[in-house]
């Protein structure tokens, strides 16, 4: 069993104005909750401010990428021990958005894994087919490639650290959610794929969050589903009170220990 993990992903959004009044309402509200981890990753500009309001708080900070190199030329990039350096948690990887828009592959997202643990980061590593591929029956083929070729190399300690987050592209942003069969098969898809690839202790450790259109209305069924052990949440995340209700939502299902860093 599995403790359930909800993390916000702002996306290009919120200054730092905005940012410290969202985490303030999210620390007033949530700070009792233990049944659930809960992190927020804001804009790189603001993770400094977010995560000095978030100090000995139950709400952790992630950051939405991160650059495989420690330090050089590379300019515009972020890195691992720098993001380490103020305090940030966790690490989105290879989102859908990284992979349309700024040509992330698997195996980018491969070294920023690498990187991240390194560093002691927990990369939460994301995955998704786009409608097209689901049309046509492709989903699981590329689910698989992106699990494999993402994942490459990893130890069975290494994958132990990791969260996993199936995000179908077709239902980001639009409104569309999968059905919880629909995401459940994939979920139990990726588990199946992690106890195949590493060992029964990674497939039952890692939790596997869904994203997609996740609000207050939709997420009771989702994560009631056996395999479904969170939420990566986008545009519900930039209101307190969708966000909110999303995490106490997600604090009343079933939980344990999860293996983490
Ligand atoms: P959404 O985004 O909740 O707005 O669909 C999810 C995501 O992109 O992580």
């Amino acid at each position: 069993m599995r403790k359930p993990i909800i993390a916000g992903n702002w996306k290009l959004n919120n200054n730092i104005q905005e940012s410290v009044d969202l985490v303030t309402l999210l620390k007033r509200e949530l700070t009792d909750l233990t049944g659930v981890d809960i992190v927020v990753c804001p804009v790189s500009t603001a993770l400094s401010v977010v995560q000095d309001l978030l100090l000995e708080s139950n709400i952790d900070v992630g950051a939405q990428n991160v650059y495989w190199e420690d330090s050089g030329a590379f300019t515009g990039e972020v890195s691992a021990p720098l993001l380490k350096d103020l305090g940030v948690k966790y690490c989105i990887i290879g989102h859908s958005e990284r992979r349309q828009y700024f040509g992330e592959t698997n195996e980018t997202v491969n070294k920023r894994i690498k990187a991240a643990l390194k560093h002691d980061l927990i990369p939460i590593v994301c995955v998704g087919e786009v409608l097209e591929e689901r049309e046509s029956g492709k989903a699981f083929d590329v689910i698989s490639k992106q699990c494999e070729e993402s994942l490459a190399g990893l130890t069975e300690e290494e994958a132990k650290k990791l969260v996993i987050a199936y995000e179908p592209v077709w239902a980001i942003g639009t409104g569309k959610t999968a059905t919880p069969e629909q995401a459940q098969e994939v979920h139990k898809f990726i588990r199946d794929f992690l106890r195949k690839t590493f060992s029964d202790a990674v497939a039952d450790g890692v939790c596997i969050q869904y994203g997609g259109s996740v609000k207050p209305d939709n997420i009771a069924e989702l994560i009631s589903q056996e395999d479904i052990d969170g939420a990566l949440v986008g545009g519900a995340s930039l209101k307190s009170e969708a966000f909110i209700e999303i995490v106490k939502q997600s604090s009343n299902s079933t939980q344990v220990t999860r293996n983490g860093i």
